[in-house]
């Protein structure tokens, strides 16, 4: 297998810069993480914590194998809203392992707002569902929340991706002998009740966990009953008079307990193959990738030497290098998973399209799971290529990313536009995760080319206004500045347009973890053989 070499010049004043800009933007994000997981309103924890309550991410902690790693999904999510007063949407969701079991968990944040939901909560609890029916894992729900964010109810009530989609897909996820496990540590109001009413088995914690349709206030409005939340429905009323929980906790501590001797009898079916052996370091340090990524994604750089230092041993078994060059195909080992690397390097030619297409058909034949680097302005466009059929070319590649019966991991490592997006394994093509690097922009088209465009079409209508050239520049200045805040890499982890942001340097580790996760799930068979392009 070729083993990659690398040509960079550490010293080259080019990669100093980028280097230093890449790290601390990538601090900065880092920081920005450790605010949402930790700064609260003063009191706030205090408050928590006087009523005996762990903290959401004590819970988790307690909740996972000792010394096991828990990967969070979309820790900024709601970043850029109201007010910043819901850190990670109030909720915190990932993936950790209990008794070895790869097991979604989902831990409502009660001192965010009193764990209530906002749209961007509901969002992320509903994809934490998705990824455990994707990959068939157990999912356990940690609750402690007021449910629904009463103000915004117009944007979290009645439509389909809505609080009642998460019972929907309880439900769901049930009927697919996937296990739920719901621990209520604290409020769970409302429809709240039916996550662990939908629940296989469910814990519920003395004193502080509470579970009813309606609380004593709208009781006492709606039937003038008069009753506390012990009688309604506290923990004893519901172990041994409405037999809706299962098990009786004396405190956060014991329920975790619980609920960890309850995954000792899951009795979880063995995984699907896939070769994997002795990991191996890259022969180059991973740090480096921050003098290798563009300061200004504009300029192109040289994907090979990024796959360099993300795959084992530096190894690459490259499928046709000698055509469609601005796509790299072929077979390497992270962290000893076989997998197929798709990964861009340059604009995407009906060449490049082909070949990809029927690399991901290989993929499928052989049940390797495909990793995709994304880093793609585009399709070509202009006459020449439309006369080649680029767009038949490019749905080729769409329609086998689509249909792909294989896992697929997307890492957004440059620029995501245009159909690229599509063809590279986008969020609508239901990867099994996506993840940014710091520096990821995600846009329609660059923001000069939609100025371009936006104030051609302004003016080209037969009595458009006629724009002075102060008035043309400043039209395209904002959409120029618009575009560039809308791209950002927190711009689409705020609104879940991904799993989260990620250290270039965690990558491995994450896609490793990423790639056992998908395992639990058997793949389907191929839907069709291999077509040479
Ligand atoms: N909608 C909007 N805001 C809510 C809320 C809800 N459902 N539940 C709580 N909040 C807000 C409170 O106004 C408070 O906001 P503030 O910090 O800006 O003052 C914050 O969340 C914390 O609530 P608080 O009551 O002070 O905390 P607590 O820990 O003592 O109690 C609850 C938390 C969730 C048990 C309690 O607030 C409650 O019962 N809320 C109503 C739940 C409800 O009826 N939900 C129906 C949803 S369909």
């Amino acid at each position: 297998m070729t083993v990659l070499k690398t040509s960079i010049n550490k010293d080259d004043s080019r990669f100093i810069t980028n280097y230093d800009y890449n790290k601390s933007l990538n601090k900065e994000i880092q920081s920005l993480i450790s605010e949402v997981k930790n700064k609260r309103e003063k009191g706030l924890i205090e408050k928590h914590k006087s009523r005996a309550k762990l903290l959401a991410r004590e819970r988790i902690q307690l909740l996972i194998d000792e010394n096991s790693r828990f990967l969070e999904f979309s820790a900024l999510a709601a970043y850029d809203n109201y007010d910043q007063n819901f850190p990670s949407a109030g909720i915190i969701t990932g993936l950790g392992t209990i008794h070895g079991i790869e097991t979604i968990i989902v831990a409502n944040d009660a001192t965010v707002k009193g764990g209530t939901y906002v749209s961007e909560t509901i969002k992320k609890h509903l994809r934490a569902q998705e990824i455990a029916l994707q990959n068939n894992l157990p999912i356990v729900y940690l609750v402690d929340s007021g449910g629904v964010f009463l103000p915004e109810q117009a944007n979290v009530y009645p439509d389909k991706d809505h609080f009642g989609r998460i019972f929907f897909n309880q439900a769901t996820i049930s009927a697919n002998r996937i296990p739920q496990v719901a621990i209520v540590m604290g409020a769970c109001t409302a429809g709240g009740a039916y996550i662990p009413a939908m629940s296989d088995e469910s814990i519920i914690v003395k004193d502080t966990g509470s579970i009813y349709l309606a609380g004593p206030p709208l009781v006492k409005a709606a039937t003038g009953e008069v009753v506390s939340v012990e009688d309604l429905g506290g923990a004893k009323v519901h172990t041994s008079i409405s037999g809706l929980v299962d098990h009786l906790a004396e405190n956060d501590e014991e329920a975790i307990s619980i609920c960890r001797n309850i995954f000792e009898h899951l009795n979880i079916t063995p995984k699907q193959g896939l070769s994997k052996i002795a990991s191996e370091d890259p022969l180059y340090p991973i740090d480096e990738i921050y003098g290798l990524i563009q300061k200004n994604l504009s300029l192109q750089f040289n994907m090979y030497e990024i796959i360099a230092r993300l795959v084992d041993g530096s190894r690459l078994q490259e499928f046709k290098s000698n055509y469609g060059k601005t796509i790299i195909t072929g077979f390497a080992r992270i962290k000893g998973y076989n997998v197929g690397i798709i990964a861009n390097n340059g604009i995407l030619f009906s060449e490049s399209a082909q070949k990809a297409t029927h690399f991901i058909e290989l993929c499928s034949s052989r049940n390797i799971p495909i990793v995709f680097l994304q880093n793609i302005a585009g399709f070509m466009v202009g006459k020449e290529y439309e006369h080649k059929g680029i767009a038949k070319d490019g749905a080729k590649m769409i329609q086998a990313v689509a249909t792909a019966n294989v896992p697929k991991f997307t890492i957004i490592i440059g620029r995501s536009s245009g159909a690229g997006n599509y063809a590279m394994a986008g969020r609508a093509y239901q990867p099994n995760l996506l993840f940014l690097w710091p520096n990821a922009e995600i846009s329609v088209m660059g923001g000069e080319h939609a100025a371009n465009v936006l104030a051609g079409i302004k003016m080209k209508n037969p009595g458009s206004p006629i724009l002075s050239t102060k008035e043309e520049s400043e039209l395209k200045k904002n959409i120029q500045e618009r575009y560039q805040r809308e791209s950002s890499s927190l711009f689409s982890t705020s609104r879940l347009w991904d799993d989260g942001i990620i250290d270039p340097a965690d990558t491995r580790d994450v896609l490793a973890m990423g790639i056992s996760m998908s395992l639990n799930k058997p793949f389907p068979e191929p839907k069709t053989g291999v077509y040479r392009m």
